[in-house]
């Protein structure tokens, strides 16, 4: 009898949404080949370089990345950027379907003047810096500034201020890129503004979150009473039982109001009901400009009405969390409004039409919104699309990682499997524990790709698994 040739399936992109996908066709019990190519050397996208590194336990489905990893028929392609080292028209003629799990790299602009003054930042950039992000290793930050301003209520405008806010010394048993511990020991930073443009019981922050920014020590957290005030909208949103977050932040917000600020202490204050107009300063920013809106719309779906008020804030730095945005990738259709890979039920559409053995999941199908677990679903989604359509006929046989491994020899693209990463994931922990930190991450490419030749030298070298 004839073997059942392996179904081959290439994705692209090696976050939870692309851990997900893989597990859900590896349990399949049909006999699948996954081959993860990732741009980075390093896996588990977010939940290594978003995540904040004072939340380490929300970094634990790595545990279950690497259980994944280590199924047979999984095959690690790291350093590879799809588009760039491989493009997807190869990808499929190599695999039987390519789903794509690229996330959502970049952040939306707020379109206004000054947004790209010096001083001016994206949550992408300065997450990613502290979070040891090679793309984001050089970037500075002038935190010998007093006041700074972060646009956006959600929770990673959450994260941004506690590392801002923190007393340095709690970051230093975390897996924070020792570049940021420095700079970030240095900070002059006082008064941190955290702004949104609608009110207090629209804030997207969950309420876990906030309280934690209420508990950092020597900080006060703030908030004006009358923001608090709310209209009969918001009232109605605040009691429906579905409204998970909104009651317990008003309660928070309340008492933030209630609280007076300590002198000497760093202060944050939440902000409300304002959009930024234009960031002015002479060559950098000196200040914000903001306009103060009212809601208006029915309940959860209120929005910002800008009113005849301006209101300005002194301050020297800014950074705009406002949302995260997926990154086109050549011979891939885009909708660019969106940010994200138009589809249905995670089938690749351009336009109306569905490209066949094209899938999409994650941040980049469904946009930058839910957390690390809400993947899990949308893969398994994808994955059900993936597997009826092959079911109709996948006879054919594909060279998958074989031809794929070829490709990138003959390029000179130096492959990081999962061998090297585990190399470079011991050398991380052992640099890490001679400073009390889970880790001490590597933040640039070629010192990655050195540390695992140096072990893999040591070792008596690794090949990448291309079977
Ligand atoms: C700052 C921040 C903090 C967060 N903190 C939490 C938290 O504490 N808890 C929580 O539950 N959720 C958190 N989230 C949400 C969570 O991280 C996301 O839900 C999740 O990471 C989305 O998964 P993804 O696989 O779609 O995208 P990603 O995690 O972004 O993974 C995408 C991967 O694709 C790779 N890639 C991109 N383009 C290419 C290409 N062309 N070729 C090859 N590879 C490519 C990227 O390098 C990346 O590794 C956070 C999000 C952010 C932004
Ligand atoms: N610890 C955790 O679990 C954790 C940590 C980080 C991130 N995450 C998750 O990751 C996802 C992304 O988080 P996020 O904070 O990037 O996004 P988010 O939750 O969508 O918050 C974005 C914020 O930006 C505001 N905004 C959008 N456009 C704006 C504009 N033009 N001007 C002014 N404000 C604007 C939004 O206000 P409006 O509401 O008015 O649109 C909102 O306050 C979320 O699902 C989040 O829960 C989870």
């Amino acid at each position: 009898m004839n073997a059942i040739p392996a179904i081959r399936v290439a994705i692209v992109g090696a976050g939870p949404s692309g851990f997900y996908a893989a597990e859900a066709l590896l349990r399949s019990g049909l006999p699948v080949r996954v081959d993860m190519i990732e741009r980075l050397p390093t896996p588990f996208g977010l939940v290594r370089s978003g995540v904040a590194p004072d939340h380490p336990k929300l970094k634990q489905p790595i545990l279950v990345y690497e259980r994944i990893a280590r199924t047979p028929g999984f095959n690690f392609f790291g350093n590879v950027q799809v588009g760039r080292d491989i493009t997807v028209a190869e990808l499929r003629a190599t695999h039987h379907a390519v789903v794509f799990a690229c996330g959502a790299e970049t952040d939306r602009r707020m379109g206004i003047p000054g947004e790209d003054l010096p001083r001016s930042h994206t949550a992408t950039e300065f997450v990613g810096w502290f979070n040891g992000h090679p793309d984001y290793r050089d970037q500075t930050f002038d935190l010998s500034q007093e006041t700074v301003a972060i646009v956006g209520q959600g929770n990673v405008a959450a994260d941004v201020c506690r590392i801002l806010a923190k007393p340095v010394d709690e970051l230093r048993s975390t897996d924070i890129a020792e570049h940021a511990l420095d700079a970030l020991g240095r900070s002059r930073v006082r008064e941190i503004h955290v702004i949104g443009r609608r009110g207090p019981v629209q804030a997207k922050f969950t309420t876990k979150e906030l309280r934690e920014l209420g508990e950092i020590v020597q900080c006060s957290t703030l908030a004006d009473a009358a923001d608090l005030a709310l209209n009969a909208d918001s009232e109605t949103e605040l009691s429906d039982r579905n409204n998970l977050n909104a009651p317990g932040n008003i309660a928070l917000f309340c008492a933030f109001a209630a609280r007076k600020p300590s002198v000497g202490q760093r202060a944050i204050r939440f902000r409300f009901h304002l959009s930024p107009v234009a960031l002015v300063g002479d060559g950098r920013v000196e200040k914000l400009i903001l306009t103060r809106n009212r809601l208006e719309g029915p309940p959860f779906a209120q929005f910002a009405r800008p009113t005849d008020e301006t209101v300005q804030l002194d301050c020297g730095l800014v950074f705009r969390s406002i949302g995260y945005r997926g990154v086109a990738i050549p011979g891939l259709p885009f909708n660019d409004a969106l940010g994200t890979v138009p589809h249905t039920r995670g089938r690749v559409l351009d336009g109306a039409v569905t490209l066949p053995g094209l899938y999409v999941t994650g941040w980049l199908k469904r946009g930058p919104t839910g957390i690390i677990g809400t993947n899990r679903a949308d893969s398994v989604e994808t994955v059900e699309s993936l597997l009826a359509d092959l079911s109709k006929g996948c006879t054919l046989g594909k060279r998958g990682a074989e031809a794929v491994g070829e490709l990138l020899e003959a390029r000179g693209v130096r492959v990081f499997n999962y061998q090297n990463w585990s190399m470079l994931d011991t050398a991380e922990i052992s640099r890490g524990k001679l400073k009390g930190k889970p880790r001490e991450k590597f933040t640039r490419i070629d010192e990655m790709l050195a540390v695992s030749t140096d072990c893999g030298a040591l070792e008596g070298g690794h090949s990448a698994d291309l079977a």
